[in-house]
């Protein structure tokens, strides 16, 4: 008997399909929707490769709603993991409506219909960009919010509110928001990862892409903030340990032990690392030299932001395990699967 069956949308990308791998693990039966706008096919693959059988797999808009509620009809499921959306920063400072309309109305339509059908929980992938830069660090759940400076950032912040607001109205309605740090790593298996099209925004593609000669230089924005080296202190997560914290919450919802009827984690180490730091140490763990020059800052960036995350250990009963150089051997073994580097 399956745990209970969860709804991922966005199931393709690089977080949808580890979490996928991670609920199927645990135990739960799956439906993932995906329109493989960023995206591709071979992710699903990678997926059941793992897994060594076929998921429950619906190719959609979840902005059409008329395809979605197919999707309701023909399957039960009492939970949702939302993923589904847009999520490079700059793109949505030049086409902020892009952003709006397809993160904000793929979720009205998910929540809209979660309702309808009476299903009763919500998990949304929200973003540590809503502490912004955070006055004390490391941050908490009670940390004050700081004003979004992207329409990416709004729309996470706005998507918070609206399923505090359902919550708080619907009876049956339940909501938790984790609030992701910085996402690193891919799969032990190297058969599923992340999948970034064009141009690399985040840090850890870039370094790979470097490391594979499809970039010449990596350039490190910025290495005269106040931060112990000068360069940005950010906490990565692996993507491993990120999917077991969305099996956790899952769980904590399906067993009816949430405390109130929307909850917020942070999810992330707890450990600073700074961007000259990473570098080293991914050199370190793969044996390589990485090209790398010191540039000017990069508009937008906070000089540190990192994770308390004891509400999480404690009511998840979840804790990053990782080590580091694991996942950035995993990065780097991902990058190698990719462009058949041997
Ligand atoms: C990390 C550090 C850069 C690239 C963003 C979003 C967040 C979340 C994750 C996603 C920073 C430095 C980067 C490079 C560099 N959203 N850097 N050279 O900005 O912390 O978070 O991605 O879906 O909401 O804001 O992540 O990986 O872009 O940068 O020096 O080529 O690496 O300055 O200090 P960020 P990042």
């Amino acid at each position: 008997m399956a745990k209970g069956t969860v709804l991922v949308s966005g199931g393709a990308g690089y977080i949808g399909t580890h979490t996928t791998v991670a609920l199927v693990e645990a135990g739960y039966d799956v439906v993932v929707i995906d329109n493989f706008s960023n995206s591709e096919p071979s992710a699903i693959k990678g997926v059941e490769n793992i897994l060594g059988k076929k998921i429950n797999f619906v190719e959609i808009d979840t902005c059409n709603i008329v395809d979605l509620r197919k999707v309701f009809e023909n399957y039960k499921f009492e939970s949702v993991i939302h993923f589904a959306a847009y999520k490079a920063v700059g793109e949505s400072m030049t086409e902020p409506l892009k952003y709006y309309q397809n993160n904000l109305v793929s979720y009205m339509n998910i929540l809209q219909l979660m309702k309808e059908y009476g299903r009763p929980n919500v998990l949304f992938s929200s973003s540590a960009t809503v502490y912004g830069d955070a006055d004390i660090l490391p941050v908490t759940e009670e940390t004050p919010r700081k004003p979004a400076t992207s329409p990416y950032g709004n729309t996470k912040q706005m998507a918070e509110d609206i399923l505090h607001d359902c919550c708080r109205a619907y009876d049956g309605f339940y909501g938790i928001a984790l609030r992701y740090f910085n996402p690193i790593g891919a799969h032990t298996s190297a058969q599923i990862g992340e999948l970034p099209r064009g141009v690399p925004n985040n840090l850890l593609p870039y370094i790979t892409q470097t490391a594979a000669g499809i970039r010449e230089c990596l350039s490190v924005f910025g290495d005269d903030y106040d931060t112990p080296d000068g360069s940005c202190l950010r906490d990565y997560i692996d993507v491993l340990d990120l999917a077991k914290a969305h099996v956790a919450a899952v769980d904590r919802m399906t067993e009816g032990r949430m405390k109130e009827k929307y909850e917020i984690f942070n999810v992330g180490t707890g450990r600073p690392v700074s961007v000259l730091e990473l570098i080293t140490r991914f050199e370190k763990a793969n044996d390589l030299k990485l090209p790398y020059k010191i540039v000017g800052r990069r508009d937008g960036d906070v000089p540190a932001v990192w994770a308390d995350t004891s509400l999480a250990n404690e009511e998840l009963g979840w804790k990053a395990e990782r080590d580091l150089d694991d996942t950035l051997r995993a990065c780097w073994a991902w990058e190698k699967h990719l462009r058949n580097i041997k």
